[in-house]
């Protein structure tokens, strides 16, 4: 309970001296289409370039424990430019080998969310609170999440989704900054503060794909399934017919 108060005034000062070094940035207005598109272009090429210097970052970290225990830190990936943001907890085993985020069991199950949603893992970026695998697959620890978090909080900055979907409890509270269930948290929509002066962000918690392996009812199933097709009316994007899990 005093960790996560804690993680919440960290994230807090983090954010508000960010935007008060930052300053404002106002995206450009422009009525020529066609420049305005060169421009998102470049701001895309950007944000990508950013992502990229970030990522090594992240290969290189050592602010926490967990870098002298993993094989790979596993930064996150996915379009730069992507509509949305998958976040997950932290790297398993098969993601620690491969530096890659969801490429285990519960990655092929995210795939088949995703290929539910008529959407491809190219289109979304997928990541995760923590960048490096806890030993053992244990919770993340406060410290470790106040070390790694502000790499996700740039990564949010730089592609700035419309909706970010947080898979499971770890990475629903901490985003929201709660303490409630997931539970309570999945089938509705909620707002991450991406800082002083920003839009907040849409963001829609759901099970975790793992809770999913270990209790694959019907129910819980369809309760994913529902949290996903809020997430793709409030995209404006069509709910594909023939989806089934
Ligand atoms: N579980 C997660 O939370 N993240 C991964 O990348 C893989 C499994
Ligand atoms: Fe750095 Fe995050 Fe890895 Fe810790 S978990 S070493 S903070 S990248």
């Amino acid at each position: 309970m005093e960790d996560r108060a804690k993680i919440g005034s960290v994230i807090r000062q983090h954010l508000e001296a960010e935007q008060f070094f930052a300053g404002f940035s106002v995206r450009g207005q422009n009525d020529a289409g066609e420049f305005q598109e060169q421009e998102d272009d470049m701001a895309v090429t950007r944000s990508a370039g950013e992502l990229e210097k970030l990522a090594e970052e992240v290969r290189q970290c050592r602010k926490c424990g967990l870098a002298s225990s993993r094989t790979n830190a596993v930064p996150g990936e996915g379009n730069p430019d992507a509509r949305i943001m998958f976040i997950g907890e932290a790297p398993g085993a098969d993601e620690d080998a491969q530096g890659s985020p969801f490429v285990g069991r519960a990655g092929q199950l995210l795939d088949k969310i995703i290929a539910a949603c008529g959407l491809e893992r190219d289109d979304v970026y997928i990541g995760n609170i923590l960048k490096c695998r806890p030993p053992g697959n244990r919770d993340p620890r406060a410290d470790e999440i106040i070390a790694c978090l502000p790499y996700l909080q740039r990564q949010i900055e730089l592609i700035q989704p419309e909706v970010i979907v947080a898979l499971g409890a770890h990475a629903a509270k901490t985003l929201l900054d709660t303490t409630k269930s997931i539970g309570e948290l999945r089938g509705q929509f909620h707002e991450y503060y991406a800082g002083l002066g920003q839009m907040p962000v849409k963001l829609m918690a759901t099970y975790h794909p793992a809770y999913l392996l270990r209790s694959y009812s019907p129910e819980n199933r369809r309760k994913v399934w529902e949290d996903m097709q809020k997430v793709l009316t409030e995209l404006g994007l069509p709910i594909p017919e023939r989806s089934r899990r």
